[in-house]
Parts: C-alpha cells; sequence; structure tokens
C-alpha cells in the first residue's frame, strides 16, 4: 500500500445557525490514494461540499467552525496551517473544480489573464515562457487554436470549452489532490462524457488523487474506484465502487440504489427516497436514518451505530451489519 494523498480523520465542522447548530460534518474519515477517485455521494444536504470545503478550509464563516479532525495532505496537517499557508496550498496542491464554470472565472478578464495568474504566481513564470505555456496548458485540455482563446472573454467560449479552461487551471500545477462537485451538470452530454474523459487521462497523466461529488449514478460508476456515501454528515457505508452497486449494505445506501430505475448516464440520484430527510438541527438519538429506515429495531432509536467493517475496504454504519 502506497500512502494516501489525502487522509481525513474524525473531522468535525459545525455551523450555528438560528435554529441551532448543525453538525455539517459529524465525525468523518476516509482516505485517497494516489490516482484513485472516491466517489461521494448522498441526498443534498447530507455534508458532501462541507466536507471538502473542511480539508480547503474554505467553510463559510463565521458561522461554520472546524472543530476538530486532522486533514493530512502527503501527511502535513492542513487544520494546522495558518490561513497564509493554506493560500499557497489551494489551486497548488488540492484543486477544484465546481458545476458553475462561470463561476471559477471572472467574467471581465480574458482566458490569457485568468490561466497566466496561477503560472505566474506559483511557477514565477513571466514573458514568452509564460505565453507558451499558457498556450500550451489550454491545447493540453483539448482547446483548438490555443492562442487565439488566450485573447478571448468567458463569455466568448461555449460552455464545454470553459469547463476545459477550469479544467486546465485546476491542473496547472498540477496538485496533488483535484476536488471536482458535480462538474458536468452544466453542460450537454456528449460535451459532459468528453469532460469526464478529459478528467480521467489528466488524472491518469498526474497521478492525481481525486475526490468526485455527484448525484449522477453512471458518472459514479464510470469515474470512482471508491464511493463514500454521506447521511447527516456522516460516512454511514464506503466500499469499491462494485461492492456499493452490487452488494450495498447499509438501508439509507439500497435506498438511494433503488430510488433510480436503471443504471445509465443520465439518472441520478433524487431526494425521491420515502420521508422526510433529516432536520441537521434536530437529529433523533440512534441512527439518523432510523425514521426513515424500513429496518429500524429499538436499538437504532436508542444507539448510534458505529462503523462495522464486513470486509477489508467494506463498512457500515448499522446495527444490522453488528457481528452476532
Ligand atoms: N452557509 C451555510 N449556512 C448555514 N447552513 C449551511 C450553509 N452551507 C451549508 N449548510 C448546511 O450544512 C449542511 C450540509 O450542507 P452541504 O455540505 O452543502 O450538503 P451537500 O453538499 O451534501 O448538499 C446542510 O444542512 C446545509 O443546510
Ligand atoms: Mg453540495
Amino acid at each position: 500500500m502506497t500512502a494516501p494523498v489525502i487522509e481525513v480523520r474524525d473531522l468535525r465542522t459545525h455551523l450555528v445557525t438560528r435554529w441551532g447548530t448543525i453538525k455539517a460534518v459529524d465525525g468523518v474519515s476516509f482516505a485517497v490514494a494516489a490516482g484513485e477517485t472516491l466517489g461521494l455521494v448522498g441526498e443534498s444536504g447530507s455534508g458532501k461540499s462541507m466536507t471538502y470545503l473542511s480539508i480547503l478550509r474554505l467553510v463559510p464563516r463565521p458561522a461554520a467552525r472546524i472543530l476538530g479532525g486532522q486533514v493530512l495532505l502527503d501527511g502535513d496537517d492542513l487544520l494546522k496551517k495558518s490561513e497564509r499557508e493554506m493560500q499557497r496550498i489551494r489551486g497548488k496542491r488540492v484543486a477544484m473544480i465546481l458545476q458553475d464554470p462561470m463561476s471559477s472565472l471572472n467574467p471581465v478578464f480574458s482566458i490569457g489573464m485568468q490561466v497566466r495568474e496561477p503560472l505566474a504566481n506559483y511557477h514565477g513564470l513571466s514573458g514568452r515562457p509564460l505565453k507558451n505555456r499558457a498556450v500550451e496548458l489550454l491545447a493540453s485540455v483539448g482547446i483548438s487554436s490555443p492562442a487565439d482563446r488566450l485573447r478571448a472573454f468567458p463569455h466568448q467560449l461555449s460552455g464545454g470549452m470553459r469547463q476545459r479552461v477550469v479544467g486546465a487551471m485546476a491542473i496547472s500545477s498540477p496538485p496533488r489532490l483535484l476536488i471536482a462537485d458535480e462538474p458536468t451538470t452544466s453542460l450537454d452530454l456528449t460535451i459532459q462524457a468528453q469532460y469526464l474523459r478529459l478528467l480521467k487521462e489528466l488524472q491518469t497523466r498526474h497521478g492525481l488523487a481525486m475526490i468526485f461529488v455527484t448525484h449522477n449514478l453512471g458518472i459514479v460508476a464510470k469515474m470512482c474506484d471508491r464511493v463514500a456515501v454521506m447521511y447527516a454528515g456522516r460516512i454511514v457505508e464506503t466500499g469499491a465502487v462494485g461492492t456499493i452497486f452490487r452488494a450495498p449494505r447499509h438501508p439509507y445506501t439500497r435506498a438511494l440504489l433503488e430510488s433510480v430505475p436503471r443504471l445509465g448516464a443520465s439518472t441520478e440520484w433524487l431526494t425521491a427516497i420515502e420521508g422526510q430527510p433529516p432536520d441537521l438541527a434536530a437529529l433523533p438519538r440512534g441512527c439518523a436514518f432510523a425514521p426513515r429506515c424500513p429496518h429500524a429495531m429499538d436499538r437504532c432509536l436508542a444507539e448510534e451505530p458505529p462503523e462495522f467493517t464486513l470486509v477489508p475496504g467494506h463498512a457500515s454504519r448499522c446495527w444490522l451489519d453488528a457481528p452476532a
């Protein structure tokens, strides 16, 4: 086993709202190795964004606070870094691709200015080498006539093209860890498939560890090696992608898989599961899923299940999996 690129241990991030304190991330642990992709899935509000925002220390202030845990990037705890050190880590050792490519690009600056900025800041490039590197980067993500595109403004490019520019910027350092949150939802299906191929290729080329947040089962199957299923701020099941699809254990995972009619490119996990999504400000005493769970027992309402390892690499937080 090689050492993981990113290892999150018992991460806890709470939010103070006027409805009370929300345990948005409540004891989350996982690790991702170089070249590996972890899919982070679960209904909306389950804590996926807060988890990766905590890794980057970009949680909404002042409401959110990272209360504990460790975020080890190549063994280096990011929760112990100063804000100044974090600024050098973001975009360099850890890069992020978000849903809306427009929000990652500044509409008033040319593509060239935006692509050159990290190259100048982090790599100290300037003049001709800087321009050449910018052209090379755009070409490496499949953008044709890259020299011309550098002069264009974001609104002059198609959605797919903008997404490629964001991808180019994300791998410019290249980073050790790439976090992608629904990076293809704003794209049509053909462009989506191309973009996913590109991300895979960049990952292989640079040996990136990747955290991939998506609602799309087809994308999970195509992109991820392992899956972590989140519910109410916790990872309730984790396993290899094949295991999660073929032999899901946690009733929530099973409900998620059953809530889609079939596996395909456009099937999505919707909030189509019976019962109400949990109110994170008023979670029940035992298992957070118990009120919606068809298998709930007395114990589930009284005691929170710990994580049970079924086989190495496959774990579930459910009393049904308690060893006899
Ligand atoms: N800026 C915020 N202020 C208050 N609550 C928030 C904020 N951002 C997220 N939350 C709450 O934190 C919880 C986790 O949210 P989030 O991580 O965004 O979920 P996901 O990405 O899985 O949809 C949710 O209950 C959400 O309502
Ligand atoms: Mg989110």
